[in-house]
């Protein structure tokens, strides 16, 4: 895989006709950028999460941009922001993990913390979404992380490692996996864990993945994460790369911090 994911989770934000004008901006932008800023910027990987009801304007404004400019199409991905832990049957409401396939998403964002706290996902309906995706051959961006209650009772690694046993329950398939460290209480707060904080839970889930032999799986941080925090956070071991959330909404500030190793 690419050097760096650069994962946009667009949450319920934006409305179709607002996503053309997103992606023309932002490929204009990079195509504005020197050769060398260019070459080295897509050496990564750029992940989008677009709201469900904009997942088929998502592809269609991607491609026309990478035909456009003549970009190649394998750095960017993009694909749902949660999917249904069944393949079809009656689920009202539910997304369907085959239709997002159908829009030529082959991504799904699993387990982030909105979706665990607000909408009561379990950490057993969480593995059964990860093997459904991993069945259909869509790779899963897998969130965890801790409450600031957890983290200040000690129970940081407790928490990780539980939703990761959970999750992740006889998974075999490291190509189809992405994991994003999302501290709770870093989520659209402004509040940015610190490089300490940081470096020792990725460390940590490094270790735990190398064990499971899923060593190839790629750590995310996620939270809070701006064009003037990204320079120092990605320059810590074992950060792969980011999962934005706010920052994301501009293709300016989303630009910006994907090129937080180029510049
Ligand atoms: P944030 O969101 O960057 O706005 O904190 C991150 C996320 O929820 O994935």
């Amino acid at each position: 895989m690419a050097d760096k994911i650069y994962a946009g989770n667009f949450k319920l934000n934006k409305y179709p006709d607002e996503m053309p004008d997103y992606f023309n901006q932002f490929f204009t932008k990079v195509m504005a950028l020197n050769a060398d800023q260019k070459k080295d910027l897509l050496k990564n990987h750029f992940m989008f999460f677009p709201s469900t009801t904009n997942l088929h304007v998502t592809s269609v404004s991607l491609f026309e941009n990478i035909i456009k400019h003549s970009i190649p199409r394998s750095p960017f991905s993009w694909g749902a922001q949660n999917i249904a832990a069944e393949m079809g049957g009656a689920f009202t409401g539910e997304i369907s993990s085959v239709g997002i396939l159908l829009m030529g998403g082959d991504l799904a964002l699993i387990g982030h913390s909105e979706r665990r706290s607000l909408f009561g996902e379990t950490n057993e309906a969480i593995h059964k979404k990860i093997k459904l995706a991993s069945m259909l051959g869509m790779i899963s961006l897998l969130c965890i992380g801790e409450t600031l209650q957890q983290r200040e009772a000690g129970k940081t690694f407790d928490v990780l490692k539980e939703q990761l046993d959970a999750a992740l329950k006889g998974f075999d398939k490291p190509a189809e996996l992405v994991v994003a460290y999302e501290p709770v209480w870093a989520i659209g707060t402004g509040k940015v864990a610190t490089s300490a904080q940081v470096e020792e839970v990725h460390a940590c889930l490094r270790k735990y993945l190398d064990q499971a032999q899923l060593n190839t799986v790629k750590i995310l941080y996620g939270g809070s994460v701006k064009p003037d925090n990204s320079k120092e956070l990605i320059r810590i071991k074992n950060v792969d790369g980011f999962l934005i959330g706010g920052a994301c909404l501009d293709p300016q500030s989303y630009l910006d911090i994907c090129l937080s190793e180029v510049r």
